[in-house]
């Protein structure tokens, strides 16, 4: 969610700090601001409604000196997206960026007003901002006043405090929401990733849950939750700065699109022998042991669980329970013996989502999460996590992320069905045969991209898409349904191909397109069926399949895209790809932000 930077520098910070807020803007972009500390000691701010480019323009044209300072790019939550809301929020001396949720603000709020103090904001962030700055005009110190204000917090959040007076301090705070704290030379810097601090430092220590950390330019002195010094290591982190760049493409949704074959390839390496065989290493999962699997996730990540389902059950004979993060954690579900947790999450801090692994602690055999973080909560707090490979994911659609979880999840589900005897040497090395095709394959759909913008803009202008898909292409319907409402703001459901006639068949008429995602496969007779029935009621169907399916149809369509003939396994993870340009292509002709759609967010670490 919202992107926090900080940074004690050696020369004026502003601009560094909108570098840095550049890097992280796709967490938030509602609005943004930054607040510094002069050489004379003066606090002040600039702040600014919209995305980082209008706080620039503030910047240029009302400067903000100082060589220490906090910035802030915010998706909204307390308060709508104004100026007055957007952080860094200030109370006498003290400024405040915040990311997370104060959960008892109102009970502190109350408190606050009944002592005659009026607030500029509706934001939870301002009231732990006046509750500081109450302490330090008392006669606190900065570090004893957070320090105390921070046990009356409940929630979670990431919080960086500066101070007026203070040239040389930065308080940070770490309870459920991540922090990392870059080591310069002779400079500090706070982040709330690595990606924000990655020109300026490879040097990085993240704060663990409940960590608070005072900085000055020597170095941070950081505390555990119970308030002892706490050693945390430095570590190197091998982030490309250059790895957020556009590369030439006019967006990241595209660049990642157009990345995928190298993704599924560096995959496919990192869990493949070069004989053939499969080098995953899950440690102390045994799969003749494991009873049930359960996996957990949200949205896009979500889909990739659901595919995994079909081929868990389909090829290893595992059962598998799915579920939505938000739903799990709150329905308190017995987990039966032998049973296996397995979390799939992008960036690794979805708050859902860490709330159900956190619930399944102790309930699961044990808790494995497919993640693209391995620095994240989620991959810290199980006890295996499986990296996906995708590289930095900056659009805030998921796209490649979506292609790396499938692909290891299909090189675990063959090593399942091999661990359990399942599946026969011959098989296994046909199914491994099949994902090595599958970068090629993938190019290819890739170069189907002009024909899929032509189509693509005849779509977009209706007002409802519906997707259809069966079996293990099920789940990719509501992908694409989810990836162009997401990004087009056309309104779009996925279905199960055989449910159509169950309801959604009375939304069909000649202006709803039917996208139906079919490959040719031992259900096409009855998706053919199910097209039919649309078709019957004026409805126009695009068939996305391969040629030989194609020529079975009978004709009648509207209209076709031609895939390569693929493998049963890989399907799902090659038809992702027209499912994306498709919405990709919509959105440019809708005119819409597609790398920054409105309303979302990237890593959603609020309930
Ligand atoms: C859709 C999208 C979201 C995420 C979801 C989970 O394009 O990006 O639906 O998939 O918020 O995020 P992660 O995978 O980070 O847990």
């Amino acid at each position: 969610m919202c992107g926090i930077v900080g940074v004690l520098g050696t020369h004026e910070v502003s601009p560094i700090i909108v570098e840095a807020l550049r890097r992280l803007e796709y967490r938030g972009y509602d609005s943004a601001g930054i607040a510094t500390v002069n050489a004379e000691g003066a606090l002040d701010r600039r702040r600014a409604v919209g995305k980082l480019v209008n706080l620039s323009d503030v910047l240029v044209h009302d400067p903000l000196p100082g060589k220490a300072g906090i910035g802030h790019t915010r998706w909204a939550t307390h308060g709508a997206a104004n100026e007055g809301n957007a952080h860094p929020h200030r109370a006498g001396k003290v400024a405040v960026v915040h990311n997370g949720i104060i959960e008892n603000f109102a009970a502190l709020r109350d408190e606050l007003t009944a002592d005659g103090v009026t607030f500029e904001s509706q934001t939870d962030t301002e009231t732990v901002a006046c509750l500081v700055a109450r302490r330090i005009d008392a006669g606190a110190t900065p570090v004893e006043a957070v320090r105390e204000v921070l046990g009356r917090l409940e929630g979670a959040y990431s919080l960086l405090f500066l101070f007026e007076g203070e040239t040389d301090l930065m308080i940070a705070a770490r309870k459920g929401s991540p922090l990392a704290i870059g080591h310069g030379d002779g400079e500090m810097y706070v982040g709330s990733d690595a990606i924000a601090l990655a020109p300026l430092t490879d040097r990085i220590t993240y704060l663990e849950e409940g960590d608070w950390a005072v900085i000055t330019r020597a170095g941070a002195e950081i505390f555990d939750r119970n308030g002892n010094i706490a050693n945390r290591e430095v570590r190197k982190v091998a982030v490309d700065a250059t790895r957020i760049e556009k590369a030439g493409y006019k967006h990241f949704m595209m660049k990642e699109i157009a990345e995928q074959p190298t993704v599924v390839d560096r995959v496919l390496d990192a869990y493949l022998d070069a004989d053939g065989s499969i080098a995953m290493t899950l440690p102390d999962v045994d799969f003749t042991k494991v009873s049930r699997i359960s996996i957990v996730a949200c949205g896009t990540a979500y889909y990739a669980g659901l595919v995994a389902k079909y081929w868990f059950e389909h090829y290893a004979r595992l059962p598998v329970d799915i579920d939505v993060a938000s739903e799990f954690r709150y329905r308190e579900p017995p987990l039966p013996e032998g049973t296996l947790a397995v979390y799939v999450s992008q960036s690794g801090e979805t708050a859902d989502t860490l709330a159900a692994l956190r619930y399944t602690d102790g309930k699961a055999s044990r808790i494995v999460s497919l993640v693209n973080s391995a620095e994240s909560s989620i991959a810290r707090e199980s006890d295996v996590a499986v990296p996906i490979h995708a590289g930095v994911e900056v659009s805030v659609a998921s796209t490649k992320a979506f292609t790396a979880m499938l692909t290891t999840f299909a090189v675990m589900v063959l090593k399942a069905a091999s661990e359990r005897g399942v599946m026969d040497a011959d098989t296994l090395a046909g199914h491994i045969q099949s994902l090595r095709q599958l970068p090629g394959l993938m190019s290819h759909a890739i170069s189907i991209d002009g024909e899929l913008a032509r189509t693509a803009r005849k779509v977009a202008q209706s007002r409802d898409v519906l997707f259809l898909g069966r079996g293990q292409m099920f789940p990719l319907a509501l992908e694409g349904a989810l990836k162009l409402k997401e990004i087009s703001y056309l309104h779009a459901e996925g279905y199960a191909s055989g449910e159509l006639k169950h309801g959604p068949i009375a939304l069909v008429d000649k202006n709803t397109p039917t996208v139906v995602l079919a490959p040719h496969d031992g259900l096409f007779e009855k998706t053919v069926s199910n097209m039919q029935e649309v078709m019957a009621r004026g409805g126009r169907v695009l068939l996305i399949s391969d040629a030989k399916a194609i020529a079975a149809t009978g004709g009648g369509v509207w209209r076709t895209i031609t895939m390569p003939d693929a493998p049963e396994l890989v399907q799902p993870i090659l038809y992702a790809i027209p499912a994306q340009l498709l919405a990709y292509h919509a959105a440019i002709a809708k005119g819409t932000d597609v790398d920054q759609p409105r309303n979302l967010a990237k890593s959603v670490t609020v309930e």
